[in-house]
């Protein structure tokens, strides 16, 4: 490797998250559709013998960031620098997604010609949603988090993010679900139709970790009220949360909303756009 490389670590958000029931390794079965969305955390990756992260939050640059599992799956050195935006324990993958661009800038710029399977296979091994952002875009995930089908891009809708504030353990509120929470079969379908999502003809939005997060943490009914309220008309928990959001007709509505309300205003981040690696240092 000669050249320091860079990408954009996207955020997700669930579309759909339906739980169908506890597996004999201790995950739960996943039914979600994914996508990508244009808050993103900044990696580099410089040459260097040695393994090495520097992070503005100092908190996650520790050994357990998943950057570094990312690169030690790999067995390989590089001095990484991470930009965060993404809130940590947030429900919109942030880690996760860093992991992935770990990987993904590790393949090209060590020139390893990693297999999609050894990917993901590396991929599994970190967290159950960092295989989703080997693909970005839209897709379907299913199992506990592996099997991804990617879908062609959904329509770009804008859309607006509210935090809590406060971080929500994700083994934590799949331990708060309850058996007769889990949906079977999933009802995921409707946003698997091609141009599913183009505003006016929105499918539901579903995610069965949103009571059992709502029990653990009741900022997050406010949260979701306050979206409502300053008139997005679909809102939603973000994976296990604490994030949700809500849709917005179009730009200017989200950023109005993301005024009222103080969230941030995004939009759906396609494959191409999401996956970009340049040659650039920090
Ligand atoms: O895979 P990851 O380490 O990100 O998952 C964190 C925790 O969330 C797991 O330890 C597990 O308790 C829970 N989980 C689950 N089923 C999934 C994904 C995560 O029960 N499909």
């Amino acid at each position: 490797m000669n050249r320091p490389v860079h990408g954009l670590a996207y955020a997700k958000i669930n579309l759909t998250l339906e739980v169908s029931g506890k597996r004999a390794d201790g995950y739960h079965e996943l039914t979600s559709v994914m996508q990508t969305v244009s808050l993103a955390d900044d990696l580099w990756l410089e040459p260097a013998a040695e393994l090495s992260l520097r992070c503005d939050v100092t908190e996650l640059a520790g050994d357990d960031n998943l950057v570094v599992r990312a690169a030690r799956a790999l067995g390989c050195g590089g001095r990484f620098v991470l930009r965060k935006r993404i809130p940590a324990a947030a429900g919109l993958g942030g880690g996760s997604s860093d992991a992935a661009l770990a990987l993904r800038l590790l393949n090209a710029a060590f020139e390893l010609r990693l297999s999609p399977a050894e990917l993901l296979d590396a991929a599994t091994c970190i967290g159950s949603d960092v295989p989703f952002f080997l693909h970005c875009g839209s897709a379907l995930v299913q199992g506990r988090g592996e099997l991804v089908q990617p879908l062609p891009d959904l329509p770009v809708r804008w859309l607006v993010l509210l935090n809590p504030g406060v971080p929500l353990s994700t083994a934590r509120v799949f331990q708060e679900l309850r058996p007769e929470e889990y949906v079977a079969p999933p009802n995921t379908r409707a946003w698997l139709e091609p141009g599913a999502g183009a505003s006016g003809q929105t499918p539901q939005l579903t995610n069965t970790l949103e009571a059992p997060a709502k029990r653990l943490e009741p900022a997050i009914q406010d949260c979701l009220l306050r979206l409502r309220t300053a008139g997005s008309t679909a809102v939603l928990l973000s994976g296990s949360g604490p994030t949700v959001y809500g849709l917005a007709s179009g730009e200017a509505e989200a950023q109005r909303i993301a005024g009222q309300t103080g969230g941030i205003a995004v939009r759906f981040v396609g494959r191409r756009e999401a996956l970009a690696i340049t040659a650039d240092s920090p």
